[in-house]
């Protein structure tokens, strides 16, 4: 006699120092979640090793299968920023292999409910740690029927909270409005109110600055539980805002930690960016640009760093320096509803603002736009743009970044308002996804009616927060630079379908086994399956670059946002066009054979998304879990274009945070000869093009500028090169480039940067190709190739062919697109650890470091 089945809901939180687990049973009949299970384990910072364990652990112990949980249930925070990320990209896995829904609950919301569910009545303060001397406080009103949040998420200053928390003692109510995005902090003066009830991790730091402030409730009430996490989720179901029977309401790609702001990057720029200055023509924060491995630099970083897309047009938020440049558009486009400069100045500082601007050729203005972030929804304030640059895609990638930016300000939906005449942008908003809900009658100065519109956020299918979608795969890989770029928009695809069959991207045969990879580790959101044969099936890659180049390098902060917020939309995206290719019409996670994952190296906070992500869908479709070292990619990166080669081999990785010279005595069997003692090639690239002023990242740019130069013009140092060992040292040439242009500025003579593009790029290629040669001739190896970022230069191709051809070598080169980071290369390797049933245990981690030469 078998059981009846119930519908279970799987609940986890691992915001703070605990792990949190809840297993309850839905009831449709009453909208109720009955807990059955609920753990709350100490994890140390070892969330992401202990939690799917436990979850395991759990599930097996109470004898629920998989199969019969109906919904995921995740705290999205706010609390320490890898714990949230680490539970919700668990949980982002989890719930698309399940294919149920997943739903987000405020982590302080489910403690008020434990305060609730103990019987505790009144005015009640919920104050989480948010490190660095600051909490996140939140008031409650706990009555009979439940819980009343009297204001939205905010992080201050710990001894700022206590003071206000002292002052307003049991007056929160006064400032119910939660609808800002940073919390209202006035209160009103309660001069016999009851004292509140205080609980939160915070009190273990600041019992004493709390004090004053009210009544610590039990501590066993101050961090989450499951059922705290499942009663929560159970009143959003009675609010109609969940329904775990029902996928529309949980799409994994849109639940997002909860952020109180945007990184502190991007809100210190904004600030900067908001000041009628000249200096904020500047932009980007002090220790902003780190390198992968590396201790943040101090950076100055400047406005040239933003870079062009393809059509030559940069994107940035948008300074007070142009203001003005906004208001002569505004009253070229607007006529008497244009906005002064005056209106627009008076936006810019405003916390719950986001503002973006376009820029053509010359730092010319060519469109901008403002969202205002209230009730959980972004209200479109502004598009415009230039008329001559209409038709070219700005107002919708301004709108993609305002919608980026809402979401991680805790906005849902989009609204704004258009002229009913003007079709062209009603059509626009209709493709995004935007449905009209009324019209303002005689809104315009002119007495035309505007139409309302709204939209979910994202604005998008499979969204990539803002980013650069490239798909790559089947035989498009076979050809050198063989990608296609794909805008990330409604009509994404039907691009991707006619790939299919466009020649490029044509129709293939797919053998077993099929292994998916994710690669998060630095500013590349990455997602790849390989087949049995060895043939990449899909391929798809989100850069991050633009978001990034105008700090100058990667802010590790906003890498992480965006591989949580983009992960689901790659990896839909990489599953829907391997079906597209293979010819099903639906590409599972069961289907799937094995799940790989970059564990290492590269900056723990991005790896940490891609682990979590990939473990959560393995586990969840019960499919072998497969880490993959980022370097090994790189090598694998060879047999792209060429499938046979085999080794003994010498490659050459060189990369932004890579300078090394590996002998592969087989495969999986590495032995590293030589590497950097200071900077690495790409970073020497990176840092001279900044000293010139050419922008980031310097590569491409500067191997591009070396072409009209003379290579033999200034004879910069080539460090090591007589160093018998197979050492790098690059410091000092930046250093000799610096100085040289110091030197001739000073001098007064100008300089050809050309030249210097090109002297530069002559010295490094030398000790390059003099080091391989000698690693060639140590290890008598008949093969040569390249990966990392830096295999991309064309001297360095070409100096490399006649390197090997003179020894009699066969070299191998990765196509252009797969030198830089991609997930292609980590399904390469992923599948011989298939082959091999070399797998990874539920409880791996993502580590920045990791020695190339250990097997794993
Ligand atoms: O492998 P990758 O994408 O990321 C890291 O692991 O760092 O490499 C990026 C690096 C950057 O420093 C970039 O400037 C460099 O590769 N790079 C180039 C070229 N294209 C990219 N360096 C020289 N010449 C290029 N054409
Ligand atoms: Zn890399």
């Amino acid at each position: 006699m078998s059981e009846p089945t119930h519908s279970y809901i799987l609940a986890f939180d691992t915001a703070n120092e605990v792990i949190t687990i809840g297993l309850g049973v839905a009831d449709e009949a009453d909208r109720s979640i009955s807990a059955v299970s609920s753990v709350e384990v100490e994890a140390r910072r070892a969330s992401n090793t202990q939690l799917l364990p436990r979850i395991d652990a759990l599930l097996a112990e109470q004898g629920v299968s998989k199969g019969d949980i109906v919904c995921v249930v995740c705290g999205r925070g706010p609390g320490s920023f890898t714990g949230v990320r680490i539970a919700m990209a668990t949980a982002k896995g989890i719930a698309s292999a399940l294919e149920v829904p997943l739903y987000g609950v405020s982590t302080l919301d489910s403690i008020a409910w434990n305060l609730h569910d103990a019987g505790l009545r009144g005015p009640a303060v919920v104050v989480a740690d948010a490190m660095r001397k600051e909490v996140y406080p939140v008031r409650y009103e706990l009555v009979d029927e439940g819980i009343e949040r009297l204001e939205a998420d905010s992080v201050v200053k710990a001894e700022t909270a206590a003071e206000m928390l002292a002052v307003g003692r049991g007056a929160a109510s006064a400032s119910a409005d939660g609808g800002g995005v940073a919390g209202s902090s006035d209160s009103v003066v309660g001069a016999n109110a009851p004292a509140s009830i205080i609980a939160g991790d915070a009190l273990k730091k600041y019992a004493e600055l709390f004090e004053p402030c009210g009544a610590f409730a039990d501590k066993a009430l101050w961090t989450p539980t499951g059922k705290g996490l499942l009663r929560a989720a159970q009143e959003a179901w009675r609010a109609n805002l969940l329904d775990p029977f029902d996928a529309a309401f949980g799409n994994p790609a849109f639940a997002l930690p909860v952020y109180t702001r945007l990184s502190d990057a991007e809100e210190n720029e904004r600030i900067r960016l908001s000041k009628n200055e000249p200096k904020n023509l500047r932009t980007g924060v002090q220790n902003a640009g780190v390198r992968r491995d590396q201790q943040p630099s101090a950076h100055d970083t400047a406005i040239e760093n933003a870079r062009a897309d393809e059509s030559g047009i940069t994107y940035r938020p948008l300074d007070a320096a142009h203001a003005h440049a906004v208001a002569e558009l505004e009253s070229e486009l607007m006529g008497t509803d244009a906005w002064s400069e005056a209106l627009v100045l008076d936006e810019l500082p405003r916390k719950d603002r986001v503002w973006w601007a376009a820029y053509g050729t010359d730092d010319m203005l060519v469109g901008y736009a403002g969202g205002w972030i209230v009730d959980g929804q972004v209200q479109v304030l502004k598009v415009a743009v230039a008329p001559a640059q209409r038709r070219r895609g700005i107002a919708r990638s301004l709108l993609a970044r305002i919608a980026s930016d809402a979401r991680d300000l805790g906005a849902k939906a989009c609204s704004l308002e258009v002229r009913a005449s003007n079709e062209g942008a009603r059509a626009l908003y209709a493709s995004l996804g935007f449905e009209s809900i009324g019209t303002r009658p005689k809104y315009y100065s002119d007495r035309e009616d505007a139409v309302i519109m709204e939209g979910p956020l994202p604005l998008d299918h499979h969204d990539v927060a803002g980013m650069e979608l490239q798909v790559h795969g089947g035989k498009a890989l076979r050809v050198e630079d063989g990608c296609l770029p794909v805008r990330c928009d409604a009509e994404r695809r039907l691009d991707v379908f006619a790939a299919a069959s466009d020649g490029r991207g044509e129709r293939i045969e797919a053998a077993a086994p099929l292994v998916l990879a994710i690669e998060t580790s630095c500013d590349e959101t990455a997602a790849a399956i390989v087949d049995g044969s060895g043939q990449l099936v899909s391929d798809v890659v989100a850069s991050q670059i633009d978001f990034h180049a105008r700090f100058g390098g990667v802010v590790p902060e906003i890498a992480s946002r965006k591989h949580i917020e983009a992960i689901c939309g790659v990896a839909d995206e990489c599953l829907d066009v391997a079906a597209a290719r293979i010819g099903v019409p639906r590409l599972r996670w069961r289907d799937l054979s094995a799940v790989s994952v970059t564990y290492a190296p590269g900056l723990v906070g991005a790896l940490v998304v891609g682990v979590a992500f990939a473990k959560g869908a393995a586990w969840a479709a019960d499919l072998p879990f497969i880490g993959v070292n980022h370097l090994e990619g790189h090598i694998y990166a060879n047999k792209i274009a060429t499938p046979d080669i085999e080794p003994p081999l010498v490659v050459s990785l060189v990369s932004g945070g890579h300078t090394m010279l590996v002998h592969v005595k087989a495969w999986g069997d590495y032995e590293t000869l030589g590497s950097t003692l200071d900077d690495a090639v790409g970073e020497a690239f990176d840092k001279v093009a900044k000293a010139m002023g050419l922008g980031y990242p310097g590569g491409p740019i500067i191997s591009k500028l070396a072409v009209e130069g003379d290579p033999g013009a200034i004879d910069f140092p080539r460090a090591m090169l007589h160093s018998g060992d197979l050492r790098f040292s690059l410091s000092g040439l930046k250093t000799a480039v610096i100085t040289y242009l110091r030197n001739e500025e000073a001098a007064g003579r100008e300089v050809n940067k050309a030249d210097v593009a090109a002297s530069f790029q002559q010295a490094v290629i030398d000790v390059q190709i003099a080091k391989a040669e000698m690693a060639l001739k140590l290890t008598g190896a008949k093969e040569f190739c390249l990966g990392g970022g830096v295999a991309a230069n064309p001297a360095l191709r070409a100096a490399y062919g006649v390197m090997c051809e003179r020894l009699g070598v066969r070299l191998t080169l990765p196509p252009m697109s797969a030198c830089t980071d991609n997930a292609g290369m980590i399904a390469l390797v992923a599948l011989d650890r298939y082959r091999e049933q070399k797998f990874f245990g539920l409880d791996a981690d993502a580590q920045a470091h990791v020695n190339l030469d250990e097997p794993y």
